[in-house]
């Protein structure tokens, strides 16, 4: 779970930062995504000293878990179905919106957005593949959507990473800004 949500803050506040237009809120972001950047790197530690060590059928539930949770969030996360009211509030028939969205948004779309590097449902599927989740059993499933050897490539960079590094250097000038000697560790690396 902590792999899971964590990645999809970063992806989610990364594409914030990057359309913001607004200085505070641009600096808000960074700092919260300062703060995110530790909350998805102990979800990586955690995989690094436990999947490795897990037998086949253990591995196989969370494999599994994994790919239903990315499943359930790509068609519910901002779905039509969870906005009639919305809807209805601005006059419109709520089944004939998703109707139509069903018509308009299909997996070729979703491989489309999926191509930008800040899309959340990519930062989730590469936090899986990094993390040795995502096995020969399950990875037809993500390519239908997105390229795995690309985000194979790609290596264990994450989105928000530089975003986060520069946010860590920005607290240290303000926090250690009366000692001489000012330690630069950057988060759990
Ligand atoms: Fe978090």
């Amino acid at each position: 779970m902590q792999m899971l949500v964590e990645g999809l803050a970063m992806g989610a506040f990364a594409t914030f930062f990057n359309n913001i237009n607004d200085p505070t809120g641009k600096k808000l972001l960074q700092l919260v995504m300062t703060d995110e950047a530790f909350h998805h790197k102990f979800g990586k530690i955690w995989a690094d000293r436990t999947i490795p060590h897990l037998n086949a059928e253990e591995h196989a539930i969370i494999e599994d878990w994994a790919a239903h949770c990315f499943q359930t969030l790509l068609f519910n996360l901002v779905s039509p179905s969870q906005q009639r009211d919305l809807y209805e509030e601005f006059g419109l028939d709520p089944d004939k919106v998703i109707a139509e969205m069903a018509e308009m948004v299909t997996d070729e779309t979703r491989r489309e957005n999926m191509k930008e590097q800040t899309n959340i449902f990519r930062v989730l599927v590469k936090t899986l593949l990094n993390a040795g989740i995502i096995t020969d059993r399950t990875r037809a499933f993500y390519a239908i959507y997105v390229d795995m050897d690309e985000l194979k490539a790609e290596g264990d960079r994450m989105v928000g990473d530089d975003i986060a590094e520069e946010g860590i250097k920005y607290l240290q000038e303000i926090n250690f800004k009366d000692r001489h000697a000012a330690p630069v560790t950057i988060a759990a690396e």
